[in-house]
């Protein structure tokens, strides 16, 4: 579906965006969203040409997916304070958006200075939640994706491009 070269170019614009957004920041936290968003927040921080502090955080949503507000867990926490910081949230794929919503009101719950988010992919016929990230990669269709971090049954994180899992009946 996505290039791993698309995925590159993308992310060069992004970054470019990203450190004009935070130019007067002196130390940018990244808090990348476990485990989706390894792959895309190495490649994203490599591209900043800013000091950055790295962090992450592994959310889990469960419960019943026909129900418009979903239980989201935090089985981990950052690490680091973020109080006065500047926050940048990196997430693999917005879908419903109850993940996202939740992480946002969470750590601004905590008073950053500024904080912002970015997913590598939208799937914006899917959202329940009232969310969209600042930055976005790319807009995709209702498809399920893996690769590029991104799995299905914890397969496939390791393909260097996006690719569309096809099912058998489809
Ligand atoms: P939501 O926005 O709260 O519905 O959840 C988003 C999370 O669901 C993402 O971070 C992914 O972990 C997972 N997810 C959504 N769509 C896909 C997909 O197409 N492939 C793999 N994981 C997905
Ligand atoms: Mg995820």
């Amino acid at each position: 579906m996505i290039s791993a070269k698309t995925i590159a170019a993308r992310i060069e614009d992004l970054s470019r965006e990203i450190s004009q957004e935070f130019s007067d920041t002196d130390k940018l936290v990244v808090v990348g969203l476990l485990r989706g968003s390894f792959v895309f927040i190495a490649d994203l921080v490599r591209e900043l040409d800013m000091p950055v502090e790295v962090d992450f955080l592994e959310a889990s949503s469960y419960g019943n997916a026909m129900e418009s507000s979903r239980e989201v867990r935090i089985l981990k926490d950052i690490r680091g304070q973020i109080e006065g910081r500047d926050v940048l949230v990196v997430e693999d794929i917005v879908d419903t958006g109850h993940t996202l919503t939740h992480v946002k009101h969470l750590l601004e719950s905590r008073n950053p200075r500024k904080l912002k988010t970015i997913a590598l992919l939208d799937k914006p016929t899917r959202r329940e939640a009232d969310i969209r990230g600042d930055w976005i990669g790319f807009e995709i269709p209702d498809e399920f994706v893996v690769g590029y971090g991104i799995d299905f049954a914890q397969r496939n994180r390791n393909l260097p491009y996006i690719g569309k899992v096809r099912f058998t009946d489809e």
